[in-house]
């Protein structure tokens, strides 16, 4: 028998336990042993819930029961997570978290404890909830170059959009509803603002360059400025608006980006709604592959958690070799990354349509009826030489006392 100790009885929390008592046969199968679920550590009692006699209030009770070998950190933010997953750690007992907060600030100071004292910290459900990418990464294409992961990375914000997509709903409404789900943040700002797939693109980059990515490094936008208007010349285009995370690694640097995109029909991440994610990877040899399942919610996420709490059981006494070190990985500037543009711009197609062709060249106009406003789709250009025009644009419009751009999306249109 081996000893488990999950510390925050929230979401995920209570759905790893859950799995651990429901599943102990199949479990114990897996990892040669049984897993038994000592405490829950949380400031809260649960009279009511499976786990009320195994309820702690002490993080030490944990930290010194030295029957407990395995940890699961569901507790959320850096505080007292950090500080407590670093004692456990350091005590040899195995950690497991979906934590990518955690991760993503303090991942290579842990990962590098966990070498040194011969235990695993694993993190599988720290990025897309219940998809198997970070072991895929580890182990089934350990030998591929990778070039490219692009993913939604946010079930929030991908069920968001989906649904202002669907049903033009309104941001608010949708938001509570993913909020009562249980799939956003205790700060949904970290979901709608790009935080939480700034932290998971960083661990993704992580995984693959070996190296350390500091997340601020990573050029990030939420989705809050996206409007029911942008879902309507995206249906004309039989387009979507997704919030991508981004990592491409061309000639060496790496370009790393959070960013809503307007994708077409054919984009492999275009069938991707709902509270799904999806993660596309292109590598060397295998080419182009795609991982899709539930990104965020209570049994998905600690799925992940309990497979990761399998492989630690079974790697007793042995640290698996992943992750990265502490040499930093440096972030390139976007502004040669090339991508072509839907841009939004008040007021009439053809009286500004001279202007807008000084600058932007040939595009394609798409006009809606009724509204005071057209949109253009602009050729592919370098981000650096789009926003020296559409600054250009802006400022002359406005000098005439005008309205100018209204909205800016960067699109993958040709699949
Ligand atoms: N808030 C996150 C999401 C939870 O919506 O994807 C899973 O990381």
């Amino acid at each position: 028998m081996m000893y488990a100790a999950i510390m925050g009885y929230g979401t995920i929390g209570s759905g790893v336990a859950q799995i651990l008592l429901e599943s102990r046969e199949r479990i114990a199968r897996c990892a040669g042993q049984e897993i038994g679920l000592k405490y829950v550590l949380d400031l809260r009692e649960f009279p009511d819930s499976p786990v009320a006699d195994r309820i702690v209030h002490d993080f030490r009770v944990i930290e010194e029961d030295r029957q407990v070998r395995l940890v699961v950190e569901a507790m959320g933010g850096l505080n007292p997570a950090y500080p407590f997953v670093k004692a456990c750690l350091n005590a040899g007992k195995h950690v497991v978290t979906s934590n990518k907060a955690l991760v993503a600030a303090h991942g290579t100071e842990l990962l590098q404890i966990a070498r040194d004292k011969g235990v695993n910290f694993f993190f599988e459900a720290s990025v897309g909830g219940g998809i198997p990418i970070i072991r895929t990464l580890y182990r089934c294409l350990m030998g591929e170059g990778i070039r490219e992961i692009t993913g939604i990375l946010n079930g929030t914000t991908n069920f968001i959009l989906t649904k202002m997509d669907r049903e033009g709903a309104s941001f608010d409404e949708v938001l509570r509803e993913a909020q009562e789900l249980g799939y956003a943040e205790q700060n949904p700002q970290a979901d709608v603002e790009g935080h939480d797939t700034c932290r998971k693109i960083a661990i993704l980059t992580a995984m693959v360059t070996g190296k350390e990515v500091n997340y601020e490094d990573i050029s990030t936008e939420g989705i809050t400025r996206i409007t029911d208007m942008d879902f309507c010349y995206a249906k004309e285009l039989g387009a979507s608006v997704k919030l991508l995370g981004s990592s491409r690694i061309v000639d060496g640097k790496v370009y790393v980006r959070v960013a809503p995109v307007m994708i077409g029909r054919e984009h492999p991440l275009h069938a991707v709604c709902g509270v799904y994610n999806g993660i596309l990877v292109k590598s060397d040899m295998l080419g182009t592959s795609m991982y899709y399942g539930s990104g965020a919610g209570k049994l998905p996420t600690a799925s992940a958690v309990v497979a990761d709490l399998i492989e630690a059981a079974q790697n007793e006494g042995i640290n698996v070799p992943i992750g990265w070190g502490a040499e930093r990985q440096e972030i390139a500037d976007n502004g040669t990354s090339k991508s072509s543009y839907f841009v939004r711009i008040f007021g009439d197609a053809n009286e500004k349509a001279k202007a807008v062709q000084e600058e932007l060249g040939e595009v394609r106009t798409l006009v809606l009826e009724g509204a005071d406003e057209f949109a253009v789709l602009t050729r592919e250009m370098s981000e650096a030489e789009f926003t020296r025009h559409a600054i250009a644009l802006d400022s002359k419009w406005q000098k005439d006392g005008e309205d100018g751009i209204r909205q800016i999306i960067r699109t993958e249109l040709e699949g």
